[in-house]
């Protein structure tokens, strides 16, 4: 165990991400958590770091200011004696493979939902992720100023949409134009509206109290409503959650459970930050801390490449700085420049073989072969490919018709990305032709003779991922449905963990 000091550290830290769906707030009300914080002193600070709605098909300038925002993946600041870090997540939906994988590095979320708006498509689907890890959640109904939903609506809706049960902490005095304050539930004002006075009652009746460890578990998520802009509800949620949300969750590894205030450190990377100006060309590679203490110039185990490796420059983020460190807990996210020695997965350790569970890679929704288009650069190209998949851009995968490589993604833009830094980091040239594919899904079967039986009939439709595991590549969803009714004992993932 930990001297209690540095165990201190890890109790008082609070790692959570933002998630939304585009425009509901998320920039904003992080914001406003930094100046609570005394992390930033000027509202706006934090805008110019994001991806402008006008950029949505230049995906150079996207990268321009993916570039500017290394800084602001992980906020870090004190708030009341808590540490909190904030993981930034891309708000382009292209990029949102790097939002589901940030989603791992946490402990908790909030979900800000656009009152007017409601749960939109972005945040149904980053919450089905909160709901596969059990991560627990708040819910902030943002832009209460405006004239929006019914209140009550909107936690039916929350709790509908995103399968999860609510109760609500703090309530608005009024809304649009009349929209004033929030108040604490069960701390409510003596004076109230006839209107504020019913809902009151109704509250009592319908809603659960509060109760952490339902929390904890991901079964209910207590809901705030209130204005970023106009920052009111804003240190209510901040202060409910540093005194409810989780310190440093253990963390499973396939060998064992990891406890964070094990003495030892561990910790695995979730996301590589490549540096698109080809005179700088190196990466950092951000590792979430699992147990322990991380120390600068000291060695640690690369277990998948079975190798001692120390750091001389590790950068932790505070506010919107990046800092040399010399010590990180768990809980913290570490950056260490990277030449290439990394991949999404990786773990360190302090000498142990561990690997961690749970970064699952998600079904593409486009698939492209990738071909070469020149032919005195194929070992570029292949380097290049190869490199780009463990940086986490894209996936690979190997069809077993003709052996081919085929690029599966979440949006056009990737390919895009990956074609322009083939050809500008390693001077290799691709061409792509479009498959015409619905989905791909990791098969797994207890009945060996029918799954046996499932690859022989489906030769032409199987390919294998890059860790080669089967993947059935479905061309429609009635195709699909036909081989889920065909094929009663084999299971469709449509995520690559299990
Ligand atoms: P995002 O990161 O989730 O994409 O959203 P962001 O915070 O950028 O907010 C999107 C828009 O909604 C911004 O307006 C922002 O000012 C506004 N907004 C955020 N919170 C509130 C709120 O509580 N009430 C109201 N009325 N508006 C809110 P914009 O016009 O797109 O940008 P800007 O010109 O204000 O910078």
């Amino acid at each position: 165990m930990l001297p209690s000091a540095d165990q201190n550290e890890i109790l008082r830290r609070r790692t959570f991400a933002i998630i939304s769906h585009p425009d509901a707030g998320k920039t904003t009300l992080t914001e406003k958590l930094l100046l609570y914080g005394g992390a930033i002193h000027v509202a706006g600070a934090v805008k110019s770091n994001k991806i402008r709605k006008t950029a949505t098909s230049d995906w150079m300038e996207i990268e321009k200011q993916r570039g500017i925002s290394v800084a602001t993946s992980v906020m870090g600041f004190d708030y009341s004696g808590y540490h909190i870090n904030i993981l930034d997540t891309p708000g382009h939906q292209d990029f949102a493979e790097d939002t589901f994988r940030t989603l791992t590095a946490v402990d908790s979320a909030i979900v800000v939902i656009d009152s007017a708006k409601g749960v939109e498509t972005q945040t149904r689907r980053l919450m089905e992720v909160c709901r596969m890890r059990k991560t627990p959640v708040m819910v902030f109904m943002n832009k209460m100023d405006r004239e929006g939903k019914d209140p009550f609506d909107l936690i039916d809706e929350a709790e509908k949409e995103l399968g999860i049960h609510c109760t609500p902490v703090t309530w608005a005095n009024g809304q649009g134009l009349k929209f004033e304050s929030v108040f604490a539930i069960n701390n409510r004002p003596a004076e109230l509206s006839e209107k504020i006075q019913e809902d009151m009652e109704i509250i009592d009746e319908v809603y659960p109290t509060f109760d952490r460890e339902a929390y904890l578990r991901g079964d209910l998520a207590p809901v705030f409503f209130g204005s970023a802009y106009k920052t009111v509800g804003v240190q209510e949620l901040l202060d409910f959650l540093v005194t409810n949300a989780p310190s440093p969750l253990p963390v499973t590894a396939e060998e064992r459970t990891v406890e964070p205030m094990e003495d030892k450190f561990t910790a695995f990377c979730f996301k590589i930050h490549a540096n698109m100006d080809p005179n700088h060309r190196s990466c950092i590679a951000f590792f979430k801390i699992c147990s322990g203490k991380f120390l600068r110039n000291t060695y640690y185990y690369h277990v998948r490449k079975d190798q001692q490796m120390r750091f001389a420059a590790p950068t932790c983020f505070m506010a919107q700085k990046k800092e040399t460190v010399d010590e990180a807990f768990a809980g913290d996210v570490v950056g260490l420049p990277d030449t290439g020695n990394f991949k999404i997965g990786d773990t360190l350790t302090a000498g142990e073989h561990l690997h961690f569970k749970g970064l699952p890679s998600f079904s593409p929704e486009m698939f492209k072969y990738i071909d070469n288009a020149d032919p005195m650069k194929q070992k570029q190209l292949e380097k290049g490919v190869n490199q780009l998949m463990d940086e986490g851009v894209a996936q690979l995968f190997i069809s077993q018709l003709n052996g081919r490589k085929i690029i599966g993604t979440v949006g056009q833009l990737q390919f895009e990305v990956i074609q322009y830094r083939l050809e500008h980091e390693y001077q290799a040239k691709c061409k792509w032709q479009t498959l015409p594919m619905y989905k791909a899904c990791w098969i797994e079967s207890d009945d060996d003779a029918e799954l046996d039986t499932f690859l022989k009939r489906k030769a032409q439709y199987m390919a294998k991922d890059k860790e080669g595991r089967d993947v059935f590549m479905a061309d429609s969803a009635y195709v699909l449905n036909m081989a889920q009714q065909d094929y009663k004992h084999i299971k469709f993932h449509f995520t690559s963990e299990f």
